[in-house]
């Protein structure tokens, strides 16, 4: 006999737990599904009623939420309560880089995996299906199950037993809904057949089978950080490609097109930009390394260090680059961000590439004027301290948030294209030439800007990855 699932709980409420839960409540009409949090201001923000508040933009999320919240879909802070009501429960919280101690800086930090392991062993009932989505490193599901035993030990008077599987989630930001309604591939690692068919099954209502795949646990956990490693290496690939072409008359477009037009190379994740962002790359490839030295496998490790190299490199010789354009001197010099999120159709900024350049440019004194569609301006200053002060003895320059792009341009020396928002591709050139300071620059660092348009207009144009005119 197979395990019946009626409830679903997913422990934590971010850009993973919320749209995750969404999709799969809309495809299972029949299953209640609780995403819950420790931070009651996310749950807040996910039942309001006003869907722009949502606590994560993504393209579709709302129709979703609108479809099924409070029917089959529910946001809690009652952890305990609905822990104890659940089948099945994904881990969906984060596991940062930790920060102090052993692996600082590369290991990952599993206080909150093993938080969630240690409430779920006291407050689960009967059978529970616990389910690995938050990257973690290879043999996390051992911890979990360590945990679980001992708390059964411990309450043994209750009558509870647990199987752990690994699904990770692939899913990119700004394309969550899709991926998550037609994903490429389901992983499924575990030993527990029974469970490994429940899961399964819930993914049937929407996924052929030939895309589930079974693999034993360590390899679904591998599986993760190693196609993410991929993934990033390719964008580093190309990046150090990029380098190449503006020392050169190639030109980074035609050199990608003539790649990906190899199929067995293929034509995705070769755009050249300011370097990778987001919460997975940097961590996940992090945590390989530090994988890699655990077993002894310096050469592994050093490859892989490589493309987290070329990543810093890449924002590190974007700054210098401008610096020198600008005549070796941004001091008090008024530069445009366009963008802040780590790429478009996300307000998340975690790792973002704009985080380090805009850095950069304030330590060498500028004053940037900063407009991103869905990024505020609370979100920024975690990042770059408040507005409009200069905050440290290094840093020099200031930072003002705009609400326009055409009030960001205004008496400025340059604009810097950091995010390929669709909006920028619509920019009002002449008008915004006109408002700017001569000489003036463009920078286009994602190549999502008409060159023709702004060259019209007299501005200097850089693009990345383009030979130098
Ligand atoms: C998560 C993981 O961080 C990442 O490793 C994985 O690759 C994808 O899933 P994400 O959903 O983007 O990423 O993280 P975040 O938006 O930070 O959401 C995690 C949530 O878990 C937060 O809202 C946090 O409050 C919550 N949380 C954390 C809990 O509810 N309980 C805890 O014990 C710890
Ligand atoms: C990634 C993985 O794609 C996803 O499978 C995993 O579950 C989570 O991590 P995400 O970080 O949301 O998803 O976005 P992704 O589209 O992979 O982009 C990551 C970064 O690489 C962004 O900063 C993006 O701008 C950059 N990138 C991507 C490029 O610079 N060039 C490309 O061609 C593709």
């Amino acid at each position: 006999m197979g395990y019946k699932i009626k409830n679903i709980c997913c422990i934590g409420a971010g850009y993973v737990g919320g749209p995750t839960m969404s999709v799969f409540a809309s495809f299972c009409p029949d299953i209640k599904f609780t995403v819950v949090d420790i931070n009651s201001f996310k749950i807040d923000a996910w039942n309001e009623k006003d869907l722009s508040k949502l606590p994560v933009f993504e393209p579709g999320l709302d129709k979703l939420i609108k479809k099924c919240r409070s029917k089959n879909l529910f946001f809690s802070i009652d952890v305990e309560k609905i822990i104890s009501e659940s089948d099945l429960i994904f881990l969906s919280v984060n596991t940062p880089t930790k920060d102090k101690g052993l692996g600082a800086g590369k290991a990952s930090d599993l206080k909150w995996i093993e938080e969630s392991a240690r409430q779920i062993s006291k407050y689960a009932q009967g059978h529970t299906i616990v389910v690995e989505k938050s990257t973690v490193p290879v043999k996390t599901a051992h911890t979990i199950e360590e945990i679980l035993k001992y708390e059964k030990k411990v309450n043994s008077s209750e009558e509870k037993s647990f199987s752990v599987l690994s699904n990770p989630e692939f899913l990119s930001e700004g394309n969550a809904i899709k991926d998550l309604t037609n994903p490429d591939r389901v992983l499924i690692g575990g030993t527990d057949e029974k469970a490994i068919d429940c899961l399964a099954g819930i993914y049937l209502n929407w996924v052929k089978s030939e895309r589930i795949i079974r693999t034993n646990i360590w390899s679904s956990e591998l599986s993760k950080l190693a196609s993410n490693a991929f993934l990033a290496q390719r964008v580093s690939s190309i990046n150090s490609i990029s380098a190449i072409c503006e020392r050169t008359e190639a030109d980074i477009r035609q050199v990608s097109m003539a790649i990906g037009m190899d199929k067995r190379i293929g034509s995705k994740f070769l755009n050249t930009g300011p370097g990778f962002g987001g919460s997975c790359f940097q961590k996940d490839i992090a945590n390989l390394i530090y994988l890699c030295e655990f077993y002894n496998l310096e050469q592994v490790a050093k490859y892989w260090q490589g493309v987290l190299d070329i990543n810093n490199w890449q924002k590190t010789r974007i700054v210098n680059l401008i610096v020198n354009k600008l005549f070796g001197n941004l001091s008090s010099k008024k530069i445009v961000i366009l963008g802040f999120a780590f790429k478009a159709n996300t307000n998340d900024t975690r790792n973002s590439s704009s985080i380090e350049i805009c850095q950069g440019l304030l330590e060498e004194g500028a004053k940037l004027s900063i407009f991103d569609p869905k990024v505020d301006a609370e979100k920024i200053s975690l990042y770059l301290g408040s507005q409009e002060k200069i905050h440290s003895k290094r840093t020099k320059g200031s930072w003002t948030f705009c609400h326009s792009i055409s009030e960001a341009a205004s008496g400025s020396d340059a604009i810097l294209v950091l995010t390929e928002w669709n909006e920028f591709k619509n920019i009002d050139w002449p008008n915004i030439s006109k408002s700017m300071r001569k000489p003036s620059w463009l920078f286009d660092t994602r190549l999502c800007i008409d060159e023709k348009e702004v060259i019209k207009t007299g501005l200097n144009y850089w693009g990345i990855g383009r030979s130098p005119n």
